[in-house]
């Protein structure tokens, strides 16, 4: 048996009871519940101060808001799934319980002014939480790029070794995106900022309302101005799985990295055990679960932002019901990243660090070939002509299977006249800890950059942080 429609005067069957699954979206917005309630609340208040309900209906509504509100927080609320949606499955509730005044709350009001001022409170909430676990994980950076100040590794491009770095400096590489990540967070949460709540329908109403009461009430910092546009925006959506995807980029790539760095054939660093799998064959396998999925899970938060970009792309103004389809994937990739966020800091927070495989990584090889060339340089050799002397060094050490700290003292003295002189010049040069510490442009390697950067990383996250509030 179908209930009483919310349309039933102008209705002569129900609706087909086949498609009532296809035109619900209770299953996903039922998270809006404390928005629902939140907004009605401010809503049936400024329509008692307007005198457009008397105070009595409005006490009577708030006292059954709270009511429900308290056993959906109990879980003894029994949500029906023949309602189409939260809205309806509240004020039906509601009605119930307090009777006729609970048929005065949608006064002046629309689904469509509803749907937008809870959705935007929520992603309100969601952005904040989600910048805050940002900076838990930039914390987390800090922390390990502190913890291993001293520690070499490789340093990449192409995949293949180029110059040595300090692994601190490596981490907070990943600080700084997760930093921008933080400021797309933010201002996803001020794109969420506005009322649409008095829109109604689409083009606002004749009852006497106070759209700047119910937005302050609710803590927005503006109303939006245009009815219209009020109920058929969803950028700020867009904005936030916009943000979401790009942080996942940056999750992905670092634990692409983990991955790398966890396999034998790299072995920099161990995961702990609470974040890897076995295998259920293979006895010997430590699997990089956790950040295998991260990566893989980036691709559905920007299916999520394809998805959306693609509902919206051919409505007319201003309300249709594709919108309805707007809150599954904003849900989807908040969760994504939430777990997401928790997996990364867990993993780098636990992993094990093998200081010594980064240090031999780093040693050997060719990685100090362009400091053998920029002393030459500094010595008055064109900086093409020094790059073909080392190049050709390179060459004679490939030859030999050597790398270029273990050339002889006469094989570099005849590479060139300065070396002719004195080949110490050359051997201090090569040793890796002296490639590091030259690297002491404005944001390189060297450890004194890198202490420096620690501490504006310090305090950018302090400051953010206190941006939340
Ligand atoms: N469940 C709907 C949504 O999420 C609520 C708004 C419905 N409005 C309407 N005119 N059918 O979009």
């Amino acid at each position: 048996m179908t209930s009483k429609h919310l349309w039933s005067g102008r209705f002569e069957t129900a609706p087909d009871s086949d498609l009532q699954a296809f035109g619900a979206s209770l299953a996903v917005d039922k998270r809006l519940w404390q928005q629902d309630i939140a907004g009605s609340i401010a809503h049936a208040n400024m329509l008692a101060e307007q005198s457009i309900i008397t105070t009595e209906d409005a006490a009577s509504i708030t006292s059954g808001l709270n009511e429900i509100a308290a056993r959906i927080e109990a879980g003894t609320f029994e949500f029906n799934t023949q309602d189409e949606d939260i809205h309806m499955s509240i004020e039906k509730a509601l009605t119930e319980l307090i009777g006729e005044a609970g048929g005065r709350l949608h006064t002046a009001r629309s689904r469509n002014d509803q749907v937008a001022t809870d959705t935007r409170l929520y992603i309100k909430q969601q952005t904040k939480a989600l910048a805050e676990q940002l900076c838990e994980l930039r914390s987390a950076f800090i922390e390990v790029a502190e913890a291993n100040s001293t520690v070499i590794m490789p340093g990449y491009t192409h995949l293949q070794k180029a110059q040595p770095i300090l692994f601190a400096h490596h981490m907070l590489a990943y600080y700084w995106m997760l930093t921008r990540d933080f400021k797309r967070m933010m201002a996803a949460h001020d794109a969420a900022d506005l009322s649409p709540l008095g829109s109604a329908a689409l083009a606002g109403t004749g009852h006497p309302i106070d759209r700047q009461k119910t937005a302050t009430a609710l803590g927005f910092a503006q109303v939006i101005p245009n009815s219209m546009d009020a109920v058929s925006d969803r950028d700020y959506l867009l904005d936030l799985i916009y943000a979401c995807s790009v942080t996942m980029v940056h999750l992905s790539r670092f634990c692409e990295e983990l991955i790398m760095w966890s396999s034998n054939e790299f072995g920099f660093i161990t995961l702990s055990d609470a974040y890897s799998t076995g295998s259920s064959i293979m006895p010997q396998k430590k699997n990089p679960d956790f950040a295998e999925l991260v990566r893989g899970k980036t691709g559905r938060v920007f299916g999520d932002l394809i998805g959306l970009l693609t509902v919206l792309k051919g409505l007319p103004l201003a309300y249709n019901k594709d919108l309805q389809e707007d809150k599954e994937g904003a849900f989807d990739a908040i969760d994504t990243l939430t777990q997401a966020l928790a997996a990364v800091k867990g993993m780098i927070l636990t992993m094990k660090v093998n200081t010594d495989v980064m240090y031999q990584g780093a040693q050997g090889g060719f990685m100090a070939a362009t400091d053998l060339a920029d002393v030459l340089a500094e010595r008055g050799v064109p900086f093409r002509e020094a790059h073909e002397i080392v190049g050709k060094l390179v060459l004679l050490a490939e030859k030999q299977g050597k790398s270029l700290d273990e050339l002889t003292l006469d094989e570099l003295s005849a590479s060139s006249p300065i070396f002719a002189k004195d080949a110490s010049i050359a051997l201090e040069v090569l040793k890796i800890e002296n490639v590091v510490a030259r690297r002491t442009s404005e944001g390189g390697t060297a450890p004194d950059q890198v202490r420096e950067q620690v501490e504006l990383a310090k305090k950018r996250l302090d400051s953010d942080k206190d941006s939340i509030l």
